[in-house]
Parts: structure tokens; C-alpha cells; sequence
């Protein structure tokens, strides 16, 4: 932490001061003073509201807008994938793959994060490489090798679909369709991204049974023995930092933006592990089956190496020991209402016009056979 830590920039001070997420990592060192389990729930306390930043404040247009762009596939180049296709919400906000697919079938090199809970995050991607989701939101739409899409041609195809530009001049008056709009939408929209209550939440509002023994022995290994809240503290369950905690794959992660720093070669961000067990396999490559993998990996799976995070040493967990901490990893999961799809704009239905059908929007792997 620390100097790669950046102070929030957004007006979050009083979230902060109810979840307490940012200062828990520092008092859960080795050797510090052992609290009681009383205490550790004091430090998980959900907030009670979603912080916007002030030069994107919240609308519920804005953020309906948000919403059916994110699920509208002709953002996309060839009009096939929209941000939902990997940021799934049946998948709690993932895709379920080890690693992505994005235009054309290309294998992405890294897995897809959830988005859940990003109005509290503080770097954005595994490698912390953009810093708002307004600055995210448009990468992946360029990059061609997941939504392949024209910057240019994107503002003129929106702007032919009457209700779009009803819909930006509702929420941008005056302004209407740009490329910073789309991305202030989208943002907002991603914001609002966040699970009902989850059976550890009763628990820590004080229903003693909501969740299981064992999920409660879980809880105590998490804070203690496991030493599991040393990166994934408070009510998000992350620092919003980045640590290697020795995957023993290439990729550097964080190092290709600071290289200098010894300790962030393979470092890779802290991820929220709310509604978690809906989204193996895990980590950055995807590499980790389920929880149970997860929990072997800490207890003696990873690579010793320079960078690896003194936090990550040798466990000696038992087998029972390994199923509490799976136990209480389940606990964060809220069963909420299915989240339904906006119904999208429909196209212009006033002007004639023909559409090029012709295979030929990506690098063609299809024979002459798939495409009759
Ligand atoms: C083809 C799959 C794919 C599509 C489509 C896609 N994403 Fe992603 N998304 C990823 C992957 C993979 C990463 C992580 C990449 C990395 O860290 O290098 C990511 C990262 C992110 C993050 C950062 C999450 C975090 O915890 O830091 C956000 C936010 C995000 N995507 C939003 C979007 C939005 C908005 C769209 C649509 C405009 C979109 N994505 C489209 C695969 C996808
Ligand atoms: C030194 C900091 C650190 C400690 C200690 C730590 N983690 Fe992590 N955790 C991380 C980082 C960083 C990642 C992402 C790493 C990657 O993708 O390569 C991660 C990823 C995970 C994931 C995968 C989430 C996902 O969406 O892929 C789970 C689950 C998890 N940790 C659980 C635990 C448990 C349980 C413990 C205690 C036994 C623990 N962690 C201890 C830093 C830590």
C-alpha cells in the first residue's frame, strides 16, 4: 500500500468512514494485537450509499441510458458483443471462462473481473492501468481484440437511431452523442452495480443465524490464521491494492506499469470476493478451479519469488480448516432478483436502406459451408 495507493479522489469520505475499508490492512500485520471476533465484524459494515464522483453526478436517466449501452451489442464493430456478453450479470458481473473471448473468437490474455462494487474502486483493471470507469468504459470498444469498434463510426451509428438520441439528450442537454457520453453513461450505469444483502451481512447486523458454524469458524480463519484480510479488508473485502501473491504464470501485472518497483512485479489488484462463488474459475489467468483451489493455493500453492508479498507464506491449514474458509467465502452471496435486460433502441423505420451482410467484418474463419 501506500505510495501506489492513491488517496481517493471521489467525495467518499463518510462511505469510508462507515466501512472502515480503508484502514483495516495496516492493523491486520502479523503480530499485531489479536482482536476479538466482535471487533473484526465492526470492520464489515456495508455502506449505506453508492458515492458518485462530482464531475459525473447520478440521474436515473443517465444511468438507464448507461445500462442500455451496456447491454446493446452495436457498440460492438460487427454489432455481436456488448460489454454484458463478458461482464455477464448471471455470472455475478463475469463470464464464467478462464480467460475472455472477445471479437472474432480471440482468447483475451487475462480473465474477466467482475464489475460489482466499482463505485468504491480506486484503480481499475488487474493491472490498475486507468483510474475512473469513465476513462475505462471506452477502451474496450476500441481495442480490436474485443469489441473492434470505430470510434467515429460508433457517434454516426447511434446518432441514426432516433430514441439514442432522444435518450443522450435527455440526460446530456444540449450535448446529446458524443464519445465522452457514452462513457459518462456507461460509468454511471456501472455504479449502480451493486448485490442485495448477503447472508454475512444479517450475521453482522447481528442475526446469529444467518450463516453457519462453520462459515463463522471461517470468518475467525479469515482474520487470523489465514491471514486472508491482510489484502481483502473490510466490506468489499480489497485494499483496492496490488500484490503478488505468487501465481506461477508470466505476466507481470502491475510491473508493466511501475516497473521500478520490485514488490508490484506480478502484483495484480485485490478483487471484491462479494458474490465470488459465482464467478470461477478465479484469478487474473483463471487458472484456480474453484474456492477450495483458491484456499489450497494460499495454504502452499505459490511461487517463492522476490516480489511475492510477505503476507503470503505457509498456512499449515487443516482439511476442516480449508472447508470453513470456503464456507464462509459462500456466505457473500446475496440471492437477489434476476437482473433484467433493457428492452434497445430499435433502428430508424423511416429511411430505406440495405444492410452488408458479407462475412467480411473480422479477420473470416468461416468456410463458404457455415456461411450458406
Ligand atoms: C471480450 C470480453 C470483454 C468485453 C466485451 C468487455 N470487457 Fe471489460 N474486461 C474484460 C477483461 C478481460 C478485463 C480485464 C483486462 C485486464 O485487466 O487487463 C476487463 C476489465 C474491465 C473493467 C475493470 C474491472 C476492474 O475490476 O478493474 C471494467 C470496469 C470493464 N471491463 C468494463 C467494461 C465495459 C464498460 C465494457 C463495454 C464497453 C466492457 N468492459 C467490455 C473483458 C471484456
Ligand atoms: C497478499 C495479499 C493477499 C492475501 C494475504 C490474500 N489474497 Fe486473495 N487475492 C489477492 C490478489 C492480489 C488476488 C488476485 C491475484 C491474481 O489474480 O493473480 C487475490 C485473489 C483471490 C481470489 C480470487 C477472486 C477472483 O475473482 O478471482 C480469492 C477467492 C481469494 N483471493 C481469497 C483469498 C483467501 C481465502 C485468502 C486467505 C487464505 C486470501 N485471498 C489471501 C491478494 C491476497
Amino acid at each position: 500500500m501506500g505510495a501506489y495507493n492513491k488517496i481517493s479522489k471521489f467525495a467518499i469520505s463518510m462511505v469510508v468512514a462507515v466501512s472502515g475499508f480503508a484502514t483495516v490492512a495496516s492493523t491486520a500485520a502479523i503480530g499485531a494485537e489479536k482482536k476479538s471476533r466482535e471487533e473484526w465484524k465492526k470492520e464489515y459494515v456495508r455502506p449505506s450509499e453508492i458515492p458518485f464522483p462530482k464531475e459525473n453526478p447520478y440521474t436515473a436517466a443517465k444511468a438507464d441510458l448507461g445500462r442500455t449501452l451496456f447491454f446493446d451489442p452495436r457498440l460492438s464493430g460487427a454489432n455481436y458483443i456488448s460489454c454484458g456478453t463478458c461482464h455477464n450479470p448471471s455470472f455475478a458481473w463475469g463470464d464464467g471462462l478462464a480467460k475472455g473471448i472477445g471479437h472474432a473468437m480471440t482468447r483475451l490474455g487475462r480473465r474477466t473481473p467482475t464489475i460489482l462494487n466499482l463505485a468504491w474502486g480506486e484503480y481499475l483493471m488487474w493491472d490498475g492501468r486507468f483510474e475512473t470507469l469513465e476513462q475505462q468504459a471506452l477502451g474496450p470498444m476500441a481495442a480490436a481484440v474485443e469489441m473492434n469498434q470505430n470510434m467515429k463510426a460508433i457517434v454516426a451509428e447511434l446518432q441514426s437511431i432516433p430514441e439514442y438520441r432522444t435518450l443522450f439528450n435527455v440526460s446530456f442537454p444540449g450535448k446529446g452523442i458524443t464519445v465522452d457520453n457514452i462513457a459518462k453513461a456507461i460509468a454511471t450505469f456501472e455504479r449502480t452495480v451493486v448485490r442485495g444483502v448477503a447472508p454475512f451481512d444479517r450475521w453482522i447486523a447481528g442475526d446469529e443465524h444467518a450463516i453457519s458454524t462453520s462459515a463463522k469458524r471461517g470468518f475467525d480463519l479469515f482474520n487470523n490464521k489465514a491471514n486472508c484480510v491482510a489484502c481483502h479488508s473490510g466490506w468489499n473485502f480489497t485494499d483496492s491494492s496490488f500484490h503478488d501473491i505468487g501465481m506461477p504464470d508470466k505476466d507481470i501485472g502491475r510491473g508493466k506499469v511501475v516497473p521500478g518497483v520490485v514488490v508490484m512485479q506480478h502484483a495484480f489488484k485485490v478483487p471484491t470476493l462479494r458474490n465470488a462463488v459465482e464467478r470461477a474459475p478465479y484469478m487474473h489467468d483463471g487458472s484456480l478451479k474453484n474456492l477450495y483451489s483458491v484456499v489450497e493455493h494460499y495454504d502452499n500453492g505459490f511461487v517463492t519469488r522476490p516480489s511475492k508479498s510477505e503476507e503470503i507464506y505457509k498456512l499449515n491449514l487443516t482439511a476442516p480448516e480449508k472447508t470453513d474458509l470456503v464456507e464462509f467465502m459462500k456466505t457473500l452471496s446475496s440471492k437477489d432478483a434476476p437482473v433484467a435486460l433493457p428492452r434497445l433502441p430499435a433502428y430508424d423505420q423511416t429511411v430505406a436502406g440495405s444492410l452488408n451482410v458479407s462475412p467480411a467484418a473480422g479477420p473470416s474463419t468461416g468456410s463458404s459451408a457455415m456461411r450458406a
